[in-house]
C-alpha cells in the first residue's frame, strides 16, 4: 500500500494567510497542518508517501518534511501546475503507484480514527469513508439504501439526498490510474474525485465504510479554529 497527501489547492477561503504560503503549512496548534494526514499514513504503516503540492511552495514542503528518514518513510514529490482536481492526484501519481494499491488523504483533513486495519485489510475496489454531516451540500454525498448500501453518490448536491459527507481519504487499488484518465473536467473544470468514486459504484466496487471518531476539514477560518481547540484539548487531556 502507498500512500498520497494532496497538498496543493489555493486555499482561497484563507486568504489572505494563504496568500504568500500554502494552506496545509498553517499551524493547527502545535504542528503544520501537513503532519496530521501524515500521521494517519504513518500510524496505518504506509511508509512510501508521494507529497503532491502547487509549485510556489514546493521548497518549503521539501525544508519541512525532508527525505521522510526522521519520520521512518520515504516520501516522494510532485508538482501540481495547476490545482485541477483532487482526482488529477493519480494522473500525477501514475508513476509512483505503479502496480500497487494506494491511499489518498487530502493535506487539510484531520481524523481521530486510526485506519490501519481498513488499510491493511483492502484488497480490491475502492474503500471510501462517510460521516454524518449538518451541512452535506459543502461536500460529495453518498445515499444508502435502507439495509446501508452505497448506491448514488453526488458532488455538492443542492439538495442532498442524505446527510453522509464523503470525507478525505480514499483507498484504491491500481486500475484507479486507468479510471482516473478516463475522467472529463466537470462543468467547474476539475476532476473530480465523486465522478472516480461513480466508476467504482457502477463497477460494483465500491466499499463504504464509517468514520467513527471526529473528522475536520480545515479549510475555513471557523473550521481551522475548531481543529485547534480539537488538537489543544486532545494535547492536554482535557474536554
Ligand atoms: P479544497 O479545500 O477543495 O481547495 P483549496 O485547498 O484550493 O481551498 P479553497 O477552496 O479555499 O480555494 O481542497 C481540498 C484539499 O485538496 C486541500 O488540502 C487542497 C487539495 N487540493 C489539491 O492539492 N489540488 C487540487 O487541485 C484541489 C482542488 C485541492
Amino acid at each position: 500500500m502507498k500512500g498520497i497527501i494532496l497538498a496543493g489547492g489555493t486555499g482561497s477561503r484563507l486568504f489572505p494567510i494563504t496568500k504568500v504560503t500554502s494552506k496545509q503549512l498553517l499551524p493547527i496548534y502545535n504542528k503544520p497542518m501537513i503532519y496530521y494526514p501524515l500521521e494517519t499514513l504513518l500510524k496505518a504503516g504506509i511508509t512510501d508517501i508521494l507529497i503532491i503540492v502547487a509549485p510556489e511552495h514546493a521548497g518549503d514542503f521539501v525544508n519541512l518534511l525532508g527525505s521522510g528518514k526522521d519520520f521512518g518513510a520515504r516520501f516522494f514529490y510532485e508538482v501540481q501546475d495547476k490545482p485541477e482536481g483532487l482526482a488529477q492526484a493519480f494522473m500525477l501519481g501514475e508513476g509512483f503507484i505503479e502496480d500497487d494499491h494506494v491511499t489518498m488523504i487530502l493535506g487539510d483533513n484531520i481524523f481521530e480514527d486510526d485506519f490501519s486495519e481498513a488499510i491493511q485489510t483492502f484488497e480490491s475496489g475502492a474503500r471510501i469513508f462517510a460521516k454524518q454531516v449538518e451541512d452535506p451540500h459543502r461536500f460529495g454525498v453518498v445515499h444508502f439504501s435502507e439495509d446501508m448500501v452505497a448506491e448514488k453518490i453526488e458532488e455538492k448536491p443542492e439538495h442532498p439526498e442524505s446527510d453522509y459527507a464523503v470525507t478525505g481519504l480514499y483507498i484504491y487499488d491500481s486500475s484507479v490510474v486507468e479510471k482516473a484518465k478516463a475522467l472529463k473536467p466537470s462543468a467547474r473544470g476539475e476532476y473530480e474525485i465523486t465522478d472516480l468514486n461513480r466508476l467504482y459504484l457502477d463497477d460494483g466496487t465500491l466499499d463504504v465504510a464509517m468514520v467513527e471518531g471526529a473528522w475536520l476539514d480545515t479549510g475555513t477560518f471557523e473550521s481551522m479554529y475548531e481543529a485547534t481547540e480539537f488538537v489543544r484539548s486532545r494535547e492536554l487531556g482535557i474536554g
